[in-house]
């Protein structure tokens, strides 16, 4: 399918709003636009992980990058009337980063009561592209038998859970060791990490 340049982004309330923050920064450079929909405990779990005090009230994409960011608009998550709400919006695909345990329940569900879960029930209705960013543990069966249905359904769930074998030096760092991960599976060609090489130890 030919590329439309258009990606639909959530954050939702588990803990790694640093994933969604920089995958936010890097998709901007490779996406024409991107819609984006803030869940609002999203809100409260970025309030407290990072130092970004932000509520429904002052929710700006410039408040959560730190700079003004013109091709990411940002969704009124109550609105039906968005367009990644309808199928005949074309877009490459959706990221939920991170994806709650409570958003993926309702996904797998078919409980489309917001933005969120609405343009993630399209996407999988329309077989397009949905990236769930789960964290959550340890994980109980029912949080299993919620992911197992989201694949079987056609989504890809891309825990949140780094890898250390880049010898990530910061926080930022370790974080992006998830966020290649996601633009890995957008296609997109990147250099967040260096490509894995092997090398033989002596
Ligand atoms: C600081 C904080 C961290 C949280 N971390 C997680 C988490 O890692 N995974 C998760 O599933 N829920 C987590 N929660 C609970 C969710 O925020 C809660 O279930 C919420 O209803 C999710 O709503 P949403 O999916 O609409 O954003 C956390 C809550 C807080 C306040």
């Amino acid at each position: 399918m030919a590329s439309t340049g258009r990606l639909v982004v959530a954050l939702t309330g588990a803990s790694g709003a640093i994933y969604g923050l920089r995958f936010l920064n890097q998709a901007a450079r490779h996406f024409q636009q991107i819609y984006l929909a803030v869940s609002d405990q999203a809100m409260q779990v970025i309030s407290t992980e990072m130092d970004i005090a932000v509520n429904p009230r002052n929710l700006s994409v410039e408040r959560l990058l730190g700079r003004p960011c013109d091709n990411i608009t940002l969704l009124d998550r109550k609105n039906y009337f968005s367009p990644p709400a309808s199928g005949s919006f074309r877009h490459d695909g959706m990221v939920i980063v991170p994806c709650s345990m409570g958003t993926a329940a309702r996904i797998a569900g078919g409980i489309s009561d917001d933005l969120v879960t609405r343009a993630a029930d399209v996407c999988l209705k329309e077989r397009r592209r949905l990236i769930l960013v789960v964290r959550e543990t340890p994980w109980n069966l029912i949080h299993l038998r919620n992911m197992t249905q989201l694949a079987e359904a056609g989504a890809t769930i891309l825990p949140a859970a780094p890898g250390f074998y880049y010898r990530p030096k910061t926080i930022e760092e370790l974080a992006d060791t998830i966020v290649a991960r996601i633009l890995q599976q957008l296609d997109i060609e990147h250099k967040v990490v260096p490509q894995w090489q092997f090398t033989e130890k002596e």
